[in-house]
């Protein structure tokens, strides 16, 4: 039977991929997305799309009077770590105080069942890599600061209100379906930029080689978006018994930002010009995951040689897609499934 899932922030870069892979799997999504970062040709033209706000209690409570939700998803933040620092209120507005508004209709509504996406930003500088989920959290960033500050809040809210929450710390995030890949605007993630260089000026930017690293470069733990899909659908499907599950998704890989740029170069076939600044602000030395724990808990592990499959698969995506999703906003338009409430 097709069950209803909500997923705030649908329209965005994960979103968009894992609303996809609800629809493989035969779930009926319904993606809330204000577009502030997302993009409206990136939600699947099977979907049913409401423009709105996760802050907007309005908003919310017209979703859950008008469909049957039987779990959600929560994908909506503000996402960048320079920008929580330089800027922290719309990350305390839109991280805490939305998905307070959220957990609010959710509890109004009776709906239990949540998947949240948190982030690695909360560790901070690691103390040892690979990082598991008990190691202390002590985020660099306000944006890691405010996912921690809703972990912290779920897990009262689920001892009080018996919700089933999963959540999700992501590690970096890459690649592309067939249909949907990353295009944020601007686009400061390191695959997506660095793909633009090799087809456009060839210009890299390097933050910083003076860290506590073999080639002086930040490590990442880079994870296939398609594989964190794959870990949302496990999560409504395999039962908690706890309550509040934690799960880190990473590969258990790291590679340096030089060691990146070589792999770009060579699904590329283009050479980069390596230009070297500062380092940027909030940017932890290494993040490394262990998800043993998301193997055991949900059976879920990230594919082999995750990195070349994501550098191959943005590479595709950016080929049929050079602009974005400039190119991909009519044809979903034109499927008409908008719903626009007041
Ligand atoms: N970087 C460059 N040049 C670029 C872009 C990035 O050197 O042009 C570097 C960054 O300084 C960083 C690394 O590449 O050291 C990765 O940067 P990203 O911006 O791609 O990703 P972040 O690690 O900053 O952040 C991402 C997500 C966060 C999440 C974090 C968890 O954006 O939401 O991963 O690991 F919290």
């Amino acid at each position: 039977m097709s069950q209803k899932v909500l997923i705030t922030g649908g329209a965005g870069y994960i979103g968009s991929v894992v609303t996809e892979r609800l629809i493989g799997q035969g779930y009926e999504p319904i993606v809330i997305d204000d577009l502030s970062a997302g993009n409206r040709g990136a939600v699947h033209p099977k979907a049913r799309f409401v423009a709105g706000d996760v802050r907007n209690s309005n908003d919310l409570a017209v979703l859950f009077e008008s469909f049957a939700i039987r779990s959600v998803i929560h994908l909506a933040a503000k996402a960048s770590v320079s920008q929580s620092i330089s800027d922290p209120a719309p990350f305390y507005a839109v991280n805490v105080g939305g998905g307070i508004q959220l957990l609010e209709a959710m509890i109004t509504y009776g709906v239990k069942r949540i998947v949240v996406s948190s982030t690695a930003a909360v560790y901070g500088e690691p103390l040892g890599i690979p990082l598991d989920e008990d190691h202390p959290t002590a985020p660099l960033s306000s944006y890691g600061e405010t996912k921690l500050s809703f972990e912290r809040m779920l897990a009262w809210y689920v001892k009080a209100y018996k919700l089933e929450a999963t959540t999700f710390r992501y590690f970096n995030a890459a690649g592309a379906s067939d249909a949907y890949g990353e295009a944020h605007v601007p686009e400061t993630h390191l695959i997506p930029s660095l793909l633009r260089a090799a087809d456009t000026d060839g210009v890299s930017h390097i933050f910083g080689n003076d860290y506590d690293t073999p080639d002086g470069t930040c490590i990442r733990d880079f994870v296939h978006v398609v594989d964190l899909a794959d870990a949302h659908i496990r999560a409504l499907e395999i039962p908690n018994l706890d309550g509040l599950r934690t799960f880190n998704l990473g590969s258990g890989t790291g590679y340096s930002v030089l060691e990146v740029i070589e792999f770009i170069e060579t699904v590329t076939g283009q050479k980069l010009h390596k230009h070297f600044c500062p380092r940027r602000n909030g940017d932890p030395a290494r993040l490394v995951a262990s998800f043993d724990k998301a193997k055991e808990g949900l059976g879920w592990q990230p594919r082999k040689q995750a990195l070349r499959s994501i550098v191959e698969s943005a590479w595709r995506w950016h080929k049929a897609h050079p602009k974005g999703y400039e190119d991909l906003i009519e044809s979903s338009a034109r499927a008409g499934s908008t719903q626009k409430h007041e």
